[in-house]
């Protein structure tokens, strides 16, 4: 393995004397406890999102707790830091406007501090989008690590969840099919844990995207935020960024426009949100990979829809969780994928499948004989 992460030593603050930018930073570091031995190995920022102002994000500071564990067991030093966090329920007027603001606030400070590597814990809608332009724009070696998915509760008998039902039960509600006193504890039965939406909204289709991309490690994107395979996954992505860090490997090195167009496919397999056209032009756009609404009309019309999960089927986030997530999808979608594409680490997606099989003991992932809903055309 290439070790060419360059520590504490980069980026140095311009004082007009570079010994004195050394030592300067240095004494600081010292006095937050690292010594000389810490600053030889290389750093992994950790962008932290929490904020109470995003409820989805409520479970974010165990996530970096495991992630720092990961880190650290590899050799790396985790440097936590802030940036800010769009909470799509208390943003007025609305989230979209902000997304370029988070995106280019954490570029900014993902170039301007000493790190090899960055893992970027998002989550609600825009935070995603905005973290991964920010990594590309930026180019060093990065990880997403989202917060998960909700898991579900019930009112009544009938399973909820944010936020398919939230629209259903209030027009319940305004029909006057729901009562006022029926409307509060469906209320308090819609988002019961921390957590993302766990439909397949913004946020999931987000996550299931950038998992697919390569930027984040598989299995990723479906783990519902409370359980500890979220925990673990946030783990294996701490130990994993040490070794993009000491590999020097980033976005530039593996995204294409065949990962692109791979995303665009399970965008339509997993009947995602439309948002996510706008979030995967922007994305293309800071990569330098010439992606356009034909490349992706020409998808939609061939790619069938696969996977059973609300708005458009009958499931939630830990359905596809328990069917094996994405690297199932994938498996089950992969003639229609370009099996070329490359992960973090080089591997293609080819490689990757080669290693799992497929799971027979689910339904909620369809097959391309006998999709949910057959392609357009
Ligand atoms: Fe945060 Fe839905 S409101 S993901």
């Amino acid at each position: 393995m290439s070790e060419n992460f360059r520590g504490a030593k980069q980026g140095l603050t311009s004082y007009g004397d570079t010994g004195f930018s050394k030592f300067l930073r240095g004494v600081f570091l010292a006095s937050a406890g690292w010594d000389a031995t810490d600053l030889e190995r290389p750093i992994v920022g950790i962008a932290n999102t929490e904020s109470d102002f995003n409820p989805c994000h409520r479970l974010v500071p165990a996530i970096i707790e495991n992630i720092k564990r990961g880190v650290l067991e590899a050799g790396g030093v985790p440097f936590v830091f802030p940036t800010m966090s769009l909470g799509e329920t208390l943003i007025s007027p609305t989230s979209m406007y902000l997304r370029n603001l988070m995106a280019m606030e954490t570029e900014e400070m993902i170039r301007s501090q000493p790190m090899d590597a960055v893992v970027l814990v998002g989550g609600c809608d825009k935070t995603v989008p905005a973290q991964a332009m920010a990594a590309i724009s930026a180019d060093v070696p990065a990880l997403l690590e989202v917060v998960g998915p909700m898991l579900t509760s019930t009112w009544r008998g009938e399973r909820l969840g944010a936020c398919t039902d939230c629209r259903k039960m209030w027009a319940s509600h305004r029909s006057g099919d729901v009562s006022a006193d029926e409307i509060v504890e469906i209320g308090n039965a819609l988002a019961t844990t921390g957590g993302t939406c766990m439909v397949m909204g913004t946020a999931s289709t987000m996550a299931s995207l950038i998992e697919t991309l390569g930027l984040m490690l598989p299995g990723g994107a479906t783990p519902p935020s409370p359980t500890g395979e979220r925990l673990r996954h946030a783990t294996k992505t701490g130990r994993a960024a040490v070794r993009l860090a000491k590999e020097a490997r980033s976005p530039s090195s593996f995204l294409s426009k065949g990962s692109f167009l791979n995303a665009v496919t399970v965008l339509a397999a997993i009947g995602g949100s439309t948002n996510a056209i706008v979030h995967l032009l922007a994305m293309a756009g800071r990569a330098g990979i010439d992606l356009t609404l034909e490349d992706m009309e020409e998808i939609f019309i061939k790619t069938p829809l696969l996977l059973d999960l609300k708005p458009s089927g009958a499931g939630y986030m830990e359905d596809f969780d328990r069917a094996g997530g994405v690297p199932q999808l994938l498996l089950r979608l992969h003639p229609l994928l370009d099996l070329e594409a490359i992960d973090m680490f080089g591997k293609s997606l080819g490689e990757q499948l080669s290693e799992i099989s497929t799971r027979e003991d689910q339904s909620t992932i369809h097959t391309l004989e006998s999709p949910l809903l057959p392609a357009p055309t």
